[in-house]
């Protein structure tokens, strides 16, 4: 895993959307992974303010929440069109969400994995991660071999994303999430964490051992798996110093 400690979110920020933008220029029908939340919402601004070419990228998002129609304010797909989509000349048939109101949710889930399949699969997956180590909507427990499903979402999540919903609103309790499987057949993972709120959970990610309990550590077995923390986020790392010089002298390995 390569650990890239930035001072601020502004500059992890900065450092996600170079990463994005240098794939989007080699590979022009790149196929990215997207992810919602507050973490990538700088980014988002930052992919628009680029002016990239985006006619052929396909993207895939992680999740939706199940019941929600896409209109919905605190819908993922509704975010999905504020933040980035209707900003950018993407072909909207190429910009997947889960859907969580089909009429036959597991077959959308299927048919989900199959059009990531048919599309060559992901190139770049763009993550956050929750307060539990959640990545998408795979909370603790989710099996590690997980394919896009209904998921039910713990108490612990539906507090951090009541801020989303209006007062008094229902936070849903099903979700559709890609699942662990499905992420780690990406090519590459980008992981957001900004935040002291993040620390323990990132902390975890990284340093703890590979568990379903906290989803997220399955990336200690992707082969390109990036974090971009600031230095809040990286408050309760260990070996911060250390990832902080390999980070600086990257490049003077053969010097
Ligand atoms: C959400 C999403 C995740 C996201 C996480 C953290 O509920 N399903 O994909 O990474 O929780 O969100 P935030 O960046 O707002 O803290």
């Amino acid at each position: 895993m390569e650990v890239i400690i930035q001072p601020s979110a502004e500059d992890g920020t900065q450092l996600a959307a170079d990463l994005i933008a240098e794939l989007i220029r080699k590979k022009p029908d790149a196929t990215l992974g997207l992810a919602t939340g507050r973490a990538p919402l700088g980014l988002y601004r930052k992919l628009v303010d680029m002016r990239l070419d985006w006619r052929q990228v396909r993207t895939f998002n992680l999740d939706e929440y199940v019941g929600l129609p896409g209109a919905h304010p605190a819908s993922f797909s509704r975010y999905m069109d504020e933040h980035l989509f209707r900003h950018i000349n993407i072909d909207r048939r190429n910009a997947h969400v889960p859907s969580g109101t089909a009429a036959d949710v597991p077959d959308a889930c299927a048919r989900y994995e199959e059009t990531i399949r048919l599309a060559g699969g992901i190139d770049l997956q763009l993550l956050g991660i929750g307060t539990n180590g959640h990545i998408g909507f795979n909370e603790p427990t989710s099996s590690l071999a997980s394919r896009t499903r209904i998921k039910t979402l713990t108490e612990d999540t539906r507090r951090d994303n009541a801020c989303h919903f209006d007062a008094g609103q229902l936070v849903p309790h099903h979700v559709v999430t890609m699942g662990i499987a499905t992420i780690m057949d990406a090519r590459q993972c980008v992981l957001l964490a900004f935040g002291r709120a993040k620390s323990a959970a990132v902390a975890a990610a990284i340093e703890g051992p590979v568990s379903a309990m906290h989803p997220a550590s399955a990336l200690q077995l992707h082969p390109n798996a990036v974090y971009c923390l600031d230095d809040e986020a990286a408050s309760g790392l260990t070996l911060a110093s250390y990832y902080r010089w390999v980070r600086e002298h990257k490049f003077a390995v053969h010097a």
